[in-house]
């Protein structure tokens, strides 16, 4: 019950987010906000409460980095921003693209800061890092044709991630580079849509060095996570009701979310609303949860997504099945021509993976990770996260994600490089 109850308060915030009452309930706690005195709560990181109100760029120049922006669109005319941390030098082969988890951003690479954020430890060891920010989110919302408040634009789940925007990302970094790979961090969806390319654009694991998959959300059956188990139950009713109301996103980015998130969940209270919620949802680790990061990640997350995301999700994990989006029988005819949407061909994998996975992450069990591993043709290095407690969201801003996860990618990489690994040969 203890789970209920936030989940409610949370869906019913959505839904007075998504019928845009929000912002002005969000613009007269704005005054008491200010009056809060952050100072008080210290960090482990070296980051600040406006870190919550600043775009990733801002952040990443706010925290003395080069960076560029860059647009890469895909065939189907999303357009995709990608944040560019430009290495000072052409040390290393191939650059980074690192790719974000559902209703989340770029700015999940740098939120914890100098020293402690992949993207600026990655930095630091000039590598060239690439952010990509998924269609649909804050940071994505532009098409070539469609304006992104019709229908038509929201048509798309990761399906459409994987097959149209990731190649159309991956060539344009190649063609900036002049590199033959990238390597490739993603965490949750982020690998999610790397596993959709991977399979149906299979002449693109040729392009990719290594695949660091961070809590890999392909198989689904034990999700843990009461809230999570509630919305897939309900999963069809929200979708009558979701249609009902002519709604096609999910928790879009509003400006004003950070005063509001900061009025409900002041940083003084580590049981407050949004701590609850979050941990309800990812696995609980409160003493690995920094307060002030926390806070931060609510002005950041959700940044957005569509309805049919959520939807595809909860396909798979009903069916257990990977497999592109269920229209039912009649439109599945249409569409595919065949009754079942088409499964993806994981066999047609052959980029190096890695697969780090931890026990106590609510979302992507360690079973299920260790169940996926198996569906890849060759057995991907598996690394079950030393810290039993660390959860789904940990891999992103826990205290210890610099020690239990990003020094094992740096020393992976550079192992790569000293065995002059070209990335190909372990997977054949
Ligand atoms: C990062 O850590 C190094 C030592 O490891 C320290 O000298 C430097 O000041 C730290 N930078 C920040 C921004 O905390
Ligand atoms: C099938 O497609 C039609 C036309 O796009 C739509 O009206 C109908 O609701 C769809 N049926 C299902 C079960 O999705
Ligand atoms: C799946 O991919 C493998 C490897 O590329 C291929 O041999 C096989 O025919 C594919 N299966 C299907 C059903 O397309
Ligand atoms: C690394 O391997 C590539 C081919 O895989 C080769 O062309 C290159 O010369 C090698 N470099 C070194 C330093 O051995």
């Amino acid at each position: 019950m203890i789970a209920v109850m936030p989940l409610t308060l949370l869906l019913s915030s959505s839904l007075i987010v998504l019928l845009g009452v929000a912002p002005s309930v969000a613009d007269a706690a704005s005054a008491e906000v200010r009056s809060e005195n952050a100072n008080d709560i210290g960090s482990f990181f070296a980051i600040d409460i406006e870190d919550g109100a600043l775009s990733t760029s801002e952040l990443i120049t706010k925290y003395g980095y080069p960076v560029e922006s860059h647009e890469a669109t895909g065939a189907d005319g999303y357009v995709i921003s990608l944040t560019r941390i430009p290495a000072r030098t052409q040390r290393h082969p191939r650059p980074l693209l690192l790719v974000h988890g559902l209703l989340a951003s770029s700015a999940d690479y740098v939120l914890i800061g100098p020293n402690n954020s992949l993207a600026y430890l990655l930095a630091d060891r000039d590598y060239d890092v690439w952010l990509a920010d998924m269609r649909g989110n804050r940071y994505s919302r532009r098409h070539t044709r469609l304006d992104s408040d019709s229908h038509d634009y929201w048509d798309f789940t990761w399906h459409e991630m994987g097959y149209y925007d990731l190649p159309a990302v991956i060539e344009y970094i190649l063609g900036q580079t002049g590199a033959s790979q990238v390597d490739y961090i993603g965490h949750s969806q982020g690998t999610t849509v790397f596993f959709v390319m991977a399979s149906s654009r299979p002449e693109y694991n040729e392009k990719i060095g290594r695949m660091y998959a961070l809590s890999p959300a392909v198989c689904l059956k034990r999700v843990r996570s009461p809230p999570v188990q509630w919305l897939l139950q309900n999963i069809d009713a929200l979708h009558e009701l979701f249609n009902a109301l002519g709604v096609h996103q999910f928790l879009p980015h509003l400006s004003s979310q950070y005063g509001l998130a900061r009025l409900l969940c002041p940083m003084t209270d580590p049981e407050n609303l949004c701590i609850q919620v979050v941990s309800q949802t990812v696995g609980p680790n409160p003493k690995m949860a920094d307060m002030m990061a926390m806070q931060i990640l609510v002005g950041h997350d959700p940044a957005g997504a569509s309805i049919k995301q959520l939807f595809h999700y909860a396909q798979l994990q009903r069916t257990g099945q990977f497999r592109q989006y269920d229209y039912g029988r009649r439109n599945n005819t249409l569409r595919y021509s065949h009754w079942n949407a088409p499964a993806y061909n994981l066999s047609a994998v052959t980029a190096p993976v890695t697969i780090f996975y931890a026990q106590n992450d609510w979302l992507i069990d360690p079973r299920d990770a260790v169940d996926f591993s198996k569906l890849l043709p060759t057995p991907p290095t598996m690394h079950l996260v030393e810290d039993a407690n660390f959860n789904h969201l940990d891999f992103t801003i826990a205290i210890n994600a610099r020690p239990m996860v990003y020094e094992h990618i740096l020393a992976s990489l550079e192992e790569r490089e000293r065995s002059n690994d070209s990335g190909r040969k372990r997977a054949r």
